[in-house]
């Protein structure tokens, strides 16, 4: 039987929910270990991995975990796995700016088949179960139906550990910008996949992403209608780290275009 089969979504919900009130310890996340340049972990990472890490165990021990703040090499994608962001936006924690969330997936048979983001801040659940369905706070999200790139808000990532990436990134990040409405920065990739999935944004892309920044957003933006690729236009896996382009679909080909200008 599919793991999927045995798994109680809102009891999941209620596990992710409980771990968030972590969010608001402030000396947490004042508490800041350097891992690399701009790469930041903060006790609130730790905490919020480590409650959730046990609660599913806890419930599901035939299901393997993988985190963030965790080694994985132990990982067997041939099995299904919980892959877990703990914190995506931890910069953003840091500097108290509100745009962070919890990003949980289920990846069973090479595919996400449940995916959950969860901004605290805002209360806002964003949630999608393979060919169900995504839904923020239970209510059915569309990406947004534009198809003129003029008219598009398009969210960029930096790839803030990789400076030598700098010119490549700033270039396509013009290229972007001289076609669109205007571009935003927000600084978490599972909230921009969560946000193009309810119209909110257009599009998003950053480089070199890794499983737990898009596992979840992912299937969340697919199942709202929308399209997940890698710069070239080829399916992206949770396996290991990609370049990643979502869209709502109807601009996705132009992106493409333009991101190899
Ligand atoms: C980061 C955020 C950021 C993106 C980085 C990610 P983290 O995740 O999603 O927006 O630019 O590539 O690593 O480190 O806050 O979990
Ligand atoms: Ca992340
Ligand atoms: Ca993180």
């Amino acid at each position: 039987m599919s793991v999927l089969q045995t798994v109680d979504f809102d009891e999941i919900i209620s596990i992710i929910k409980s771990a968030s009130g972590l969010f608001h310890n402030e000396e947490a996340a004042e508490n800041v270990t350097i891992k690399g340049r701009a790469d930041f972990v903060t006790e609130v990472d730790l905490a919020v991995q480590k409650t959730i890490c046990k609660r599913l165990a806890a419930k599901y021990p035939d299901i393997q975990f993988m985190g963030e703040e965790k080694d994985n090499s132990d990982i067997d994608f041939d099995k299904a796995v919980w892959i877990l962001d703990p914190v995506d936006g931890t910069t953003n924690l840091i500097h108290h700016y509100q745009e962070n969330c919890i990003s949980l997936a289920l990846y069973e048979c090479h595919r996400v088949v449940a995916g959950f983001i969860y901004n605290p801040w805002h209360d806002e659940l964003f949630f999608a179960k393979k060919n169900g369905g995504a839904f923020l706070n239970g209510e059915p999200i569309h990406v947004r139906e534009c198809s003129d790139l003029a008219d598009c808000l398009i969210s960029v990532g930096t790839a803030p550990y990789s400076h030598e990436r700098a010119d490549f990134v700033f270039h396509q990040i013009k290229n972007v910008f001289l076609r669109v409405a205007d571009i935003r920065r927000i600084g978490s990739a599972a909230l921009e996949l969560a946000y193009i999935a309810c119209g909110r944004l257009d599009a998003y892309f950053e480089p070199n992403l890794k499983p737990w920044d898009f596992a979840a957003g992912m299937l969340i933006v697919a199942e709202a209608g929308g399209k997940v690729t890698d710069f070239e236009g080829n399916p992206i896996t949770p396996e290991h780290p990609q370049d990643i382009l979502a869209s709502n679909d109807r601009i996705h080909r132009e992106m493409i275009e333009v991101l190899n200008q």
